[in-house]
């Protein structure tokens, strides 16, 4: 099997080419990494990884730091907590249509859990949050240990104080 690897965006920094090849099936999330990946990168607003094989992307996703309000937290993340609380945010995750259902989204998704804790070396932050496109999307947060707002349900979250459980369900150690 050809390598698979989760690499920075400029990394690998894709031709145009390259983007325009990958889809997951949503418009949104396709244009978003042909016209805007590179532009946050540079800019400093997240920093965009890619799960590549040779130089095929297969998937994507972006942290940034952000927070989210009380009122939007679960009660595990709202204790103690100051208003707003202070997170890192799961910008957007998607895996190409070709590639979907063979556990690369679990991949990312344990990756940027990994990267959310060792952020949190440096930076406190409360919760690993993400603000899901569709109702449908949410159950894949769900059965990955991530809890809904109980305002906003598809602002869902992670608290990453208790995460080794779940990082060693998705990455199968343990
Ligand atoms: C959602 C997505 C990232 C999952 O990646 P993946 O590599 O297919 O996921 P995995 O193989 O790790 O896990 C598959 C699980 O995701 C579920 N899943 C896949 N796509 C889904 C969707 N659109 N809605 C809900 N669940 C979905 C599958 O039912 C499966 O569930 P199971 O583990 O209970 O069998 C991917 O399907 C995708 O990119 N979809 C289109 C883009 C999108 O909607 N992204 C989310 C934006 S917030």
């Amino acid at each position: 099997m050809a390598d698979q690897r989760i690499v920075r965006y400029d990394r690998l920094d894709p031709s145009k080419t390259e983007r325009k090849a990958f889809d997951c099936g949503d418009q949104e999330l396709n244009a978003w990494l042909v016209r805007y990946a590179r532009q946050n990168m540079d800019e400093g607003n997240a920093v965009v990884y890619l799960l590549s094989e040779d130089r095929r992307i297969l998937g994507y996703y972006s942290l940034s730091a952000g927070t989210v309000s009380r009122a939007d937290a679960t009660a595990i993340v709202g204790r103690q907590a100051p208003d707003p609380i202070p997170a890192v945010l799961l910008g957007r995750l998607a895996v190409d249509r070709s590639a979907q259902g063979r556990t690369l989204g679990s991949r990312m998704l344990g990756h940027a859990v990994r990267q959310s804790l060792a952020t949190r070396e440096v930076i406190g932050a409360r919760c690993l949050i993400v603000h899901c496109l569709t109702d449908d999307v949410t159950r894949f947060y769900k059965d990955r240990g991530f809890d809904p707002s109980p305002i906003s349900p598809r602002t869902l979250m992670l608290p990453l104080a208790d995460v080794v459980a779940t990082l060693n369900a998705l990455t199968g150690e343990g």
